[in-house]
């Protein structure tokens, strides 16, 4: 069973569409669809806007459906001066800018005992490259992908200060409102995740006029390339934990 979460209805809408629907159950205010994807058995879930939506979906999914794997697919603004409208980024991580407990000595994004920045699932990060391989590789005017950094806090932003500050402090790639809420909550869980973006705007100026202008196409470039992952992902052997207590090798 995988999970896949979008925040907005068109972030979730064309998967929704192509689903071989087999129930749909509410919980937490949240409808999740379960069903069938290329025959892979997953359940959808529309999760809300901003970081407490995006916790809250992830936790509940995971207590409920038990999924082995998460999928956080949506739109994003762009941090870089060379990016369009409608390229992709695979975050390799995701970090929580407006977590701010410097006060106490700490860095912009850390909490007590977690790491900073947390990574997705390298496997599934991978899995995500390829995919947007199979899906634009010669396509005239495609996409192009970017793998890197995803900075999330509770905040549209659409400010030229902010933009580089999140350049900088956190050498990110793109600015959202719920990945790094999502990989928060997947790592507690030890549930691998990976977070997929495409760029709506380039969070200057005119962000909110470009985010609602293009936010279709965008949403369609994110869902050509789960088109392409999801069977993949839904196939992916299942990594079995070992106990190291067990093995006899030893390190020299
Ligand atoms: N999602 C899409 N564009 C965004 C932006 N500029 N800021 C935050 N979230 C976004």
């Amino acid at each position: 069973m995988l999970a896949v979460i979008g925040a907005m209805a068109e972030e979730v809408a064309l998967l929704k569409a192509d689903l071989v629907v087999g129930r749909t159950e509410r919980h937490a205010g949240i409808d999740v669809i379960h069903g069938y994807y290329q025959g892979v058995e997953l359940v959808l879930a529309q999760c809300g806007i901003g970081k407490v939506n995006a916790a809250i979906c992830a936790q509940m999914l995971i207590d409920r459906y038990e999924p082995r794997s998460l999928i956080f697919s949506g739109v994003a603004g762009g941090l870089l001066p060379n990016m369009r409208v409608g390229d992709i980024v695979i975050a390799s991580n995701v970090v929580q800018y407006d977590m701010d407990l410097t006060a106490f000595g700490r860095r912009h994004g850390e909490l007590p005992g977690r790491d900073r920045m947390i990574e997705s699932d390298p496997a599934l990060v991978q899995a995500a490259a390829d995919a947007f391989d199979a899906a634009f590789e010669g396509v005239e005017n495609g996409p192009n992908l970017m793998l890197g950094t995803v900075a999330s806090g509770d905040k549209f932003v659409q400010d030229k200060d902010t933009l580089r500050w999140l350049q900088r402090e956190f050498a990110a790639f793109a600015t959202e409102m719920e990945g790094a809420a999502v990989g928060h909550t997947c790592s507690l869980n030890d549930v691998p995740f990976v977070v997929i973006r495409g760029l709506s705007d380039t969070a200057g100026a005119s962000a909110s006029s470009d985010f609602a202008a293009n936010l279709a196409m965008v949403c369609r470039n994110c869902f050509d390339l789960l088109e392409k992952l999801i069977p993949v992902v839904g196939h992916l052997p299942v990594e079995v934990e070992t106990d190291p207590a067990a093995t006899t090798a030893k390190p020299n």
